[in-house]
């Protein structure tokens, strides 16, 4: 079938408490692993494209890859988003150049001109059928180019005026979630009875008033890798020097999804995954050069942890039907 927006899928993630995995793409192995994960076990699917991944790939090479995977997967409803899009600019080219959704991230700005920028990329959006995805609140880490020391919790009394002048589709909030993949510092964390650390607690007050406020509106959360420990040691225990790398707890991104919200950005897991497995193949076969050879269970093993995902956090395995 042809790339969705994401409104049929949201609705029916609010109604039936899963979420939709909006996944980062940039290359072929990227956008064929979790398509094929989403064919496999019938899940609707977000391919999500960054500035970045813009700048690394090509617009147009990004495109063709996923309306390819639309060709190769027509039974799972496809939307092509723009992640984080930092202006208006980069909304209408993504717009008009074949996306079907996109994000303005105007959380960098003052309120009043985040209600502005977001309500002009709205109204051309809605001309195309485009929907489009709002920020308040300033997440930590690394948003494309620009890092955020720390972040700002979503103002829920900020919620209703924003989402009402700008006529957004959904909203990303701040609730404690935060780009990469050292998402909480050690000292931050309790150590639990296996001697394993214990992230604090997501804001799910913040985000139960948000819903209250916002009745029956799908919420983004942005930041929810996991970071799987697997990986981790395997990038370590093969060259690699990731220490501390701490990611949200699945229990917690479960929850989130039972509630208001409908979409969960996941990057950082599948990149651990792809790096993690090239390590191992090199250091376990030094001799090798085929790309074709490391790409082949890097992309392998990025399925696997996009299946994890649907069936186990996203809860979204097998409801491709109800989303078209
Ligand atoms: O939110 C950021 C995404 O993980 C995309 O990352 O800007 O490095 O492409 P990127
Ligand atoms: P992670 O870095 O936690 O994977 O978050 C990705 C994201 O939010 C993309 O917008
Ligand atoms: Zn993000």
């Amino acid at each position: 079938m042809a790339l969705v927006n994401t409104k049929k899928m949201f609705e029916q993630a609010y109604k039936h408490g899963f979420a939709i995995g909006a996944f980062n793409v940039n290359n072929m192995e990227i956008v064929q692993a979790i398509t094929e994960a989403c064919k496999e076990e019938k899940a609707p699917v977000i391919l999500q494209v960054s500035k970045g991944a813009r700048a690394y790939a090509n617009h147009t090479y990004l495109v063709k890859l996923v309306e390819a995977a639309a060709i190769e997967c027509p039974e799972i409803p496809i939307a092509l988003h723009l992640d984080h899009g930092p202006d208006f600019e980069t909304c209408k080219a993504c717009i008009d150049g074949g996306f079907t959704s996109v994000m303005i991230d105007g959380s960098s700005h003052s309120f009043k001109e985040n209600m502005e920028i977001t309500k002009k990329v709205v109204d051309y959006a809605h001309k195309f059928g485009v929907t489009v995805e709002g920020e308040l609140g300033t997440l930590a880490g690394i948003e494309d180019e620009v890092s955020h020391e720390v972040g700002s919790y979503t103002r829920p009394e900020e919620v209703e005026e924003f989402v009402k002048y700008t006529g957004v589709d959904s909203l990303a909030i701040a609730i404690g979630t935060s780009h990469g993949a050292y998402k909480f510092k050690p000292e931050q964390c309790t150590v639990n009875e296996k001697g394993i650390l214990v992230p604090p607690a997501l804001r799910f007050d913040i985000l139960e008033e948000v819903s209250r406020r916002l009745p029956n509106f799908p919420i983004v959360l942005h930041g929810s890798s996991s970071v799987p420990q697997e990986y981790v040691k395997m990038v370590n225990e093969n060259g690699g020097q990731m220490p501390n790398a701490i990611g949200v707890p699945e229990e917690e991104l479960r929850h989130a999804a039972r509630l208001s919200v409908c979409k969960i950005n996941i990057d950082s897991d599948l990149r651990l995954a792809m790096t993690g497995t090239i390590r191992k193949f090199f250091n376990e076969q030094p001799s090798k050069f085929d790309p074709r050879e490391y790409l082949k269970p890097a992309r392998a093993n990025i399925k696997e942890v996009v299946r994890h995902k649907l069936i186990d956090v996203l809860g979204c395995a097998g409801k491709a039907d109800i989303c078209k």
